[in-house]
């Protein structure tokens, strides 16, 4: 008799265990082992259990080729679903193959279970193979499927409710546990003392400070109190949540007639600023994005500016806002707001700013570049792959949750009641504003190197963003090139590997919409290439969404320093605002601590984290990736520990880019 050794192993998440009868098939070239009961003494399946079970065909498999699984009902009790985690089996000849399983198992479901090292399809060559292949991938096409949400907008998936989303792309127990707890703690809190529900202005900036009674951390303190800094307000665009827009400028826009004699007194003494734009030391916000955008219905008319501000990067290496302009057009009733205007003028100017650009970062830096081309990468994986190839092994975990959160976010952030439709934008201005950004986005811009590099920040002093996140690129760039080279030694492989040319074809079609001039790859011809997709992708689902998302409480909670409404008019004279002014156009109360809530509920910590680089199931089974998995986590903790010993030195710190406080996937 023969014997192969059958290692089951239950997930170890709540209700994972079953109490139903588990069947196995092995099947091999030379033939199947009879479909066997996995059955032992006690319990079998129970959650987080390993067992060893023994099947005993007649005569060598072969070369063991996919494991079949079945459920069936114990006795006449209701359907109890299993989470199988994997199946290792070990043969006669002492191989030991892992079956990653990673799903849960109903009764009547066809489970078939690839095992050993990662194939691309035209590796394969066993006839029950091509078939079991092509079938997986029809089937997943099957289910997943694109839907729209608005036109000119990257493609989402094709399920309306979370609660329809196969059971392992869904949040688990704790997670879903915790979220209700942290909107039902922040909701009692804030019902508690009166504020949630109120249409009251507020009457002062202290009072806002009463809502921060929810949740303190010392860099939300930090911006309460220091806000209204014109230093502040410089390094805000360079390590808080929006380090995506600012750019050096060499010359001013037509449209921004900023003259020497207004910015003169804010320069070093002697310099201009066209010597100081020589030196590359003035910079320029510019949201001609948003111009035009009509606001949304309100018990008074709302208003958001797309205006332009220029810094002036000082000899203490401080980012200074030296001159502000409200809207597009120069006009007299639009002035240009200088550092030396009435104090409540300048500070007003610069929250009109702040104003539009939390919205423009929410909105596209946030939602659309990461979290909708995430779903929009995970789909194209979902729909393209099989679970053998190397690029899904590779890239599945990077995608954990954000079917779900997105599903389940996007009515609440973007819907006619969403958070962010309370904004001074309703839901269809944000779409547009989102339309015009996917028309503008091109593949460099999502390349951080090359983004820094387009925009002249490569030798601007103190910002953090650039300097973790080129070298936290590295680290994923190495890692990827690594595994890509492995698994495609040459040009050739990538070109005949058709699932992989799919996969690039869906994205290019789905989610960057068949814009040529986006630069996205229509198909891979090199190797090269395929590692630098595959780099964004991971950087911009791991760290790019962790520096954008992080810090949403500590830098936004704090209406005053990013206001999402602006119920009053912007200035258009100098010397006519006073802090009722400005109280009178802040959110009112009610306001406040709802776009306050948001901040918390999508930054409080959750138990159930995957950290960047950690891979807790098992999918490689060769050794290779798995030595490659090691060096790469080896990399992310040296970093880390740069990082930390930085921050510790600096009276803001910088943590976003910290791989020991990254999720590998969108899952927020
Ligand atoms: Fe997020």
């Amino acid at each position: 008799m023969t014997e192969y050794k059958v290692q089951v192993t239950t997930g170890d998440m709540t209700h994972a265990g079953t109490r139903d009868y588990i069947h196995v098939t092995l099947f091999g070239t030379e033939g199947e082992t009879e479909r066997t009961n996995l059955d032992k003494w006690g319990k079998d399946f129970a959650t987080g259990m390993t067992r060893i079970y023994t099947v005993e065909p007649k005569a060598s498999l072969g070369k063991l080729l996919l494991v079949k699984l079945e459920k069936d009902p114990y006795l006449l009790l209701p359907e109890n679903e299993w989470f199988c985690s994997n199946i290792v089996v070990t043969t006669p000849e002492g191989d030991r193959i892992l079956f990653p399983c990673n799903r849960w198992v109903s009764r009547g479901e066809l489970v078939e279970l690839r095992g050993g090292r990662a194939m691309k399809v035209f590796e394969e060559e066993h006839p029950l193979l091509i078939d079991h292949r092509k079938l997986e991938v029809m089937l997943r096409q099957k289910l997943f499927k694109w839907g729209v949400y608005a036109a000119g907008l990257p493609h989402m998936n094709n399920f309306k409710d979370s609660s329809n989303l196969p059971d392992e792309l869904r949040f688990s127990l704790s997670k879903n546990v915790e979220l209700a707890s942290v909107k039902v703690n922040t909701a009692i809190k804030l019902k508690f003392t009166g504020l949630a529900d109120s249409t009251d202005q507020w009457q002062s900036i202290e009072a806002m400070k009463k809502v921060f009674l929810c949740n303190k951390t010392p860099i939300a303190e930090y911006v309460s109190e220091h806000w209204s800094e014109d230093d502040f307000f410089g390094f805000q665009f360079l390590n808080a949540t929006n380090p995506n827009v600012i750019q050096r400028c060499s010359e001013l826009p037509s449209n921004f007639p900023v003259t020497e004699e207004m910015v003169k007194p804010f320069l070093q003494p002697g310099s201009s600023l066209q010597r100081e734009m020589e030196k590359g030391n003035i910079f320029l916000r510019d949201y001609k994005r948003m111009d035009g955008l009509p606001t949304r219905k309100y018990d008074q008319p709302l208003h958001l500016t797309a205006g332009l501000c220029l810094f002036y990067m000082n000899p203490e290496n401080k980012l200074m806002p030296i001159a502000i302009q409200l809207h597009q057009q120069p006009s007299e009733q639009n002035p240009i707001f200088l550092p030396s205007d009435p104090e409540n003028d300048w500070l007003l100017a610069k929250m009109f700013l702040k104003n539009a650009d939390v919205i423009e970062y929410e909105t596209v830096y946030h939602l659309m570049m990461t979290h909708f081309l995430a779903e929009a990468f995970a789909v194209a994986t979902l729909r393209s792959f099989p679970v053998i190839h190397p690029l899904y092994k590779l890239l599945i975990p990077h995608f954990r949750y954000t079917l779900q959160i997105n599903t389940t976010g996007r009515p609440l952030l973007m819907g006619p009641d969403g958070v962010l439709s309370q904004s001074s934008l309703g839901t269809e201005s944000l779409t547009e504003l989102m339309r015009r950004a996917q028309s503008e986005m091109t593949y460099s811009s999502l390349c951080l190197p090359e983004d820094i590099a387009a925009r002249g920040l490569e030798s601007i002093p103190n910002f953090y963003y650039r300097d973790d996140g080129v070298k936290l690129w590295g680290i994923i760039s190495s890692f990827v090139k690594a595994m890509v080279e492995h698994y495609y030694p040459s040009d050739t492989e990538v070109q005949k590997d058709s699932e992989l040319q799919a996969w690039i074809k869906e994205i290019y079609t789905h989610c960057f919409l068949g814009d040529k001039k986006s630069g996205i790859p229509t198909s891979f011809q090199t190797v090269e290439e395929v590692i630098k997709f595959v780099t964004m992708v991971i950087f911009r689902v791991s760290a790019q969404h962790a520096a954008v998302n992080n810090g949403q409480y500590e830098y936004n909670a704090w209406t005053p320093n990013s206001p999402l409404l602006m119920r009053k008019p912007p200035p258009t004279t100098k010397g006519k605002s006073s802090m009722k002014t400005i109280l009178e156009t802040l959110p009112n109360v009610g306001e406040t601590v709802n776009f306050m809530s948001l901040g918390l509920l999508l930054t409080s910590p959750y138990s159930d984290v995957v950290l960047l680089g950690t891979y807790p199931v098992e999918r490689f089974d060769e050794p290779a990736p798995k030595k490659m998995i090691k060096e790469f986590q080896a990399n992310l903790t040296d970093l880390s520990e740069v990082i930390a010993k930085r921050n510790s030195k600096l009276v803001v710190p910088y943590n976003y880019l910290n791989p020991a406080q990254m999720e590998n996937s969108i899952a927020i």
